[in-house]
């Protein structure tokens, strides 16, 4: 018998069964929708509507019902449909009839929102703890590498030479705001539902505030339809899974390509590669590439979720139950790569040599050249067309700037003076960029020196927000 089968005449057919149950995902949810049990439970003893020696037995129920499926001894089925059923359904077995008051006051609606945020709350402190690894690498590669000089591109083509350290530090900063991102969605998930009911509340004389404070919750939804018919926080947790996998894949793509005989920038580390079954020479960035190639599902999860609520009438609709498996799966897709990323960032040897030979061996100083002009006073679109000029005769001759003698300098413009050498050394080019956030060493020091700070701002929300969903 159906927990709800009062009102039916006949059984369910299997493949209903099949195709409505959620156990086989929503399982991953049993230790939040315990817990809000426990509160809820907790709670109704306090208001008085079971009484306290009721409410103990089924809190040790509970916990007896937690630990079994924890150790998988608890059998979980279809014919009872989803987390919540099964719980209650093993309860009742575990301590009988009385396990039938837990429900009372609360709908499946208010209880699936309350695990979807119980859930999202954890995993925004894991992935941000993950996120926080990975700019420790890449500050890491900073620190190690300001005196690296490397080409740097628009259109990949090169453009100007900027430190490598730069470059790290571009990502230390993108996934900060990812990290920020994260930390501002807490306070919109972090509102409890409970108490919401199927749709308009309840008639039991509750205290919704009791369990949202007991839950650690900031505050209760303010309206009841709204706590069991939006999954906004969903959607806004995947689309700021959006952003850090493109961060994720725009870094991997660099990867891949420095990787390459081509650029043979940096070499990732044996552990972080694999081979290919028929050519024996080969070292393949498949982690870089399979992180970057994994993009793809976390968008498409958004733009699921999105599709799935657009045209839900309010209140609950069974269709919600398709919020859990997309945003289960970005959740671990995020954590298998942040988890990977950290170590093979870290291990990355950076080829400095060969980084420092395509710096000195192309047309990348060109710009100073420019500037260099106009410091002698000649407007920039002039300076810009006289350098025009030395690049394409350098072309020709096969040449590069710093191969010109002074004369052939002075065949282009008379302001050029011996001092040019010292200026357009790649060292010379990147420390000329001595504006805040650019490229030259002290510069870069600054930067290492704000994220710091951000670092550590990182880790104190963490840490307490760790403390909160512990239920400290
Ligand atoms: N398994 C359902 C879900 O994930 C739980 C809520 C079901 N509520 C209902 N009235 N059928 O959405």
């Amino acid at each position: 018998m159906k927990l709800w089968g009062g009102r039916f005449t006949k059984p369910t057919n299997e493949l209903v069964d099949e195709y409505t149950a959620s156990i086989s995902f929503d399982q991953k949810l049993a230790q939040f929708d315990i817990q809000g049990s426990l509160a809820h439970v907790d709670m109704l003893a306090k208001c008085n509507i079971i009484s306290a020696t009721d409410a103990a037995t089924i809190s040790e129920g509970l916990q007896v019902v937690a630990k079994k499926i924890k150790a998988g001894e608890a059998v979980l089925s279809e014919e009872n449909e989803d987390i919540h059923m099964n719980v209650e359904k093993l309860l009742i077995d575990e301590i009988g009839a009385v396990g039938g008051k837990l429900h009372t006051g609360r709908s499946r609606n208010d209880q699936v929102a309350l695990d979807m945020r119980l859930y999202l709350r954890e995993a925004l402190v894991t992935i941000s703890q993950l996120l926080v690894d990975v700019q420790q690498a890449l500050y890491k590669q900073a620190q190690q590498n300001l005196d690296t000089v490397l080409p740097g591109y628009t259109h990949l083509q090169r453009a100007q030479p900027v430190l490598f350290a730069h470059h790290m530090m571009a990502y230390v900063f993108m996934f900060q705001r990812d990290v920020e991102r994260l930390a501002d969605s807490w306070k919109r998930v972090n509102q409890s539902p409970l108490g919401a009911g199927a749709l308009a509340g309840t008639s039991f004389p509750i205290d919704r505030h009791y369990v949202a404070e007991k839950l650690n919750f900031d505050g209760i939804c303010d309206n009841s339809l709204d706590a069991v018919s939006d999954r906004d926080f969903v959607v806004e947790f995947l689309s700021h899974a959006s952003l850090i996998s493109t961060h994720l894949s725009r870094l991997s793509e660099e990867f891949v390509q420095w990787s390459s005989a081509e650029f043979n920038f940096i070499e990732l580390d044996d552990a972080f590669c694999t081979g290919s079954s028929m050519m024996p020479q080969k070292k393949n960035p498949d982690v870089a590439e399979l992180v970057r190639g994994k993009t793809g599902r976390v968008y498409g999860h958004l733009i699921g979720m999105l599709t799935t609520l657009k045209g839900l009438p309010l209140a609950y609709n069974k269709d919600m139950q398709e919020d859990k498996e997309g945003m289960f799966d970005t959740v671990e897709t995020l954590k298998g790569a942040l988890a990977l990323y950290a170590p093979m960032i870290e291990t990355m040897h950076v080829k400095k040599e060969v980084m420092y030979e395509a710096v000195a061996k192309d047309y990348s100083n060109a710009t100073d050249l420019a500037d260099y002009l106009v410091g002698k006073d000649l407007p920039f679109r002039e300076a810009h067309a006289v350098v025009g000029q030395v690049v394409l005769d350098c072309i020709q001759k096969q040449k590069y700037l710093l191969d010109l003698t002074l004369d052939e300098f002075k065949e282009f413009s008379p302001l050029i003076e011996q001092d040019i050498f010292d200026v357009l050394t790649p060292k010379a080019v990147v420390n000329a960029r001595n504006v805040a956030g650019g490229t030259a060493r002290n510069r870069v020091e600054e930067q290492l020196l704000t994220a710091e700070k951000l670092l550590e701002q990182n880790t104190n929300w963490i840490n307490e927000h760790a403390q909160l969903i512990q239920g400290k």
